[in-house]
Formats: structure tokens, C-alpha cells, sequence
């Protein structure tokens, strides 16, 4: 399992300090909100720029803004390895992806709780991972959705049917309980900001995880 935390659940009065408590996983969860694709706002490239020098983890950007194509570019150079998008927020996704593609930088699509895997199925064969909404995006620490396990489930079936390569990410109520069911689903990455981050432990809550 890639653990995730999502630093959203950080300290951001001292990052860099809380960033080092999650030096045990593989990737940090930085999420994008821009107050009008959800009703919350979160942090800009300038954010992950000065965290950048800080760790070698891998930089996990999930966009929830309303026009991801007018932004990526502005992640990729201050330092984000991956880039997901909402498949809501797009009119083309084909393009969205060519733009990341071009950007080299690996390409995510997520999709809320209602949105269905059928709307991101043309697209599985180009991208690096989905990642499956576990709750409505916008806050941290709100209850894991179950109707995601069965979401996860058509995605690794999917996936082998296929052959396909794409990494399933899950993301929202993530805990040591709602994790193995993702886990049992067929998920291989964790992204959690609560659990992680609301304890006096973070690496052990990160291990727990995996
Ligand atoms: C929600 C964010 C999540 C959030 C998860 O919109 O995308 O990454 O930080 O927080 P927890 O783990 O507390 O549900
Ligand atoms: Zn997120």
C-alpha cells in the first residue's frame, strides 16, 4: 500500500515541522480547493514551492478547482510529481490529460461520489491513477461512503481485464477500519488527513495504515 496523508489535516502554522512527523510514507496528499469547485479554499503553488525543499516524497496534487487546465502548469514548476484532475471540472478530458502528458507529469482522475466509473472508462488506457472520492470534496475529517468499495471493485476488475495499469487512490474517511475495505477492493494508494494527522503519532498512524 503507497500511503498518502493528506496535509490539508496539518499544522499550517508550521508545515515543514508537521511534514517531517509523515516522513514514513511514500507520498503527500496536497489538496487544491479554490472555493467555487467546492465551497473551500486550500492552498496554491506558492505552498507547495516552499514545501518542495523540504522532502523528497512524492507530491500528490489533487485539483479541486473549477479550471485545472489555467493551473497545472503553475503546480508542475513549483514542484508537483502528480496531477489529478475532476473529471466534472472538464469539457475535453482527452485534452486535459495531452496537456499533462505534455507537462511530464503523472496524470490522475478523480471523481466525486456520485460520478460514475463509466465516465472516466475512455480514459483509463491514458492515465496513471484514479482517484475514488470517498466522501463529497471540500473538508477533511467527514465519514467514508461505502458506495466507493463497490467503485473500486468495478475499477480493479476493470483493470484486469484489460491489462491495464492504472493505480486506484481513495480518498476521504480513511481510517485503519475503512481501509481494509479498500484495501479488500483493490486499492493500492491511501490518502488520509485526519487519522494521520490528528494524533500525536503521525508515522505510526501512517504505518498502521500500511
Ligand atoms: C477532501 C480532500 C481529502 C481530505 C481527506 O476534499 O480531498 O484529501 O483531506 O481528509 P480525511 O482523511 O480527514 O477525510
Ligand atoms: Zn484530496
Amino acid at each position: 500500500m503507497i500511503i498518502a496523508p493528506s496535509i490539508l489535516s496539518a499544522n499550517f502554522g508550521n508545515l515543514s515541522e508537521s511534514i517531517e512527523k509523515v516522513s514514513s510514507a511514500e507520498w503527500l496528499h496536497v489538496d487544491v480547493m479554490d472555493g467555487h469547485f467546492v465551497p473551500n479554499m486550500s492552498i496554491g503553488p506558492v505552498v507547495v514551492k516552499g514545501l518542495r525543499p523540504y522532502t523528497s516524497q512524492v507530491f500528490d496534487t489533487h485539483l479541486m478547482i473549477s479550471d485545472p487546465m489555467k493551473y497545472a502548469k503553475e503546480f508542475v514548476d513549483a514542484g508537483s510529481d502528480r496531477i489529478t484532475f475532476h473529471i466534472e471540472t472538464v469539457k475535453d478530458p482527452m485534452q486535459m490529460i495531452e496537456h499533462l502528458h505534455e507537462l511530464n507529469v503523472k496524470v490522475g482522475v478523480s471523481i466525486k461520489p456520485a460520478t460514475s466509473v463509466e465516465s472516466i472508462a475512455p480514459y483509463l488506457s491514458k492515465i496513471d491513477q484514479v482517484l475514488v472520492m470517498s466522501v463529497e470534496p471540500g473538508f477533511g475529517g467527514q465519514e467514508f461512503m461505502m458506495n466507493s468499495v463497490l467503485k473500486i471493485e468495478e475499477l480493479s476488475r476493470i483493470r484486469k481485464k484489460e491489462g491495464l495499469s492504472f493505480l486506484i487512490a481513495v480518498d476521504g474517511g480513511i481510517n485503519k477500519e475503512t481501509a481494509v475495505f479498500c484495501k479488500k477492493a483493490g486499492a493500492d494508494v491511501l490518502i488520509a488527513g485526519s487519522y494521520v494527522f490528528k494524533s500525536d503519532h503521525p508515522n505510526g498512524k501512517v504505518d498502521s495504515l500500511r
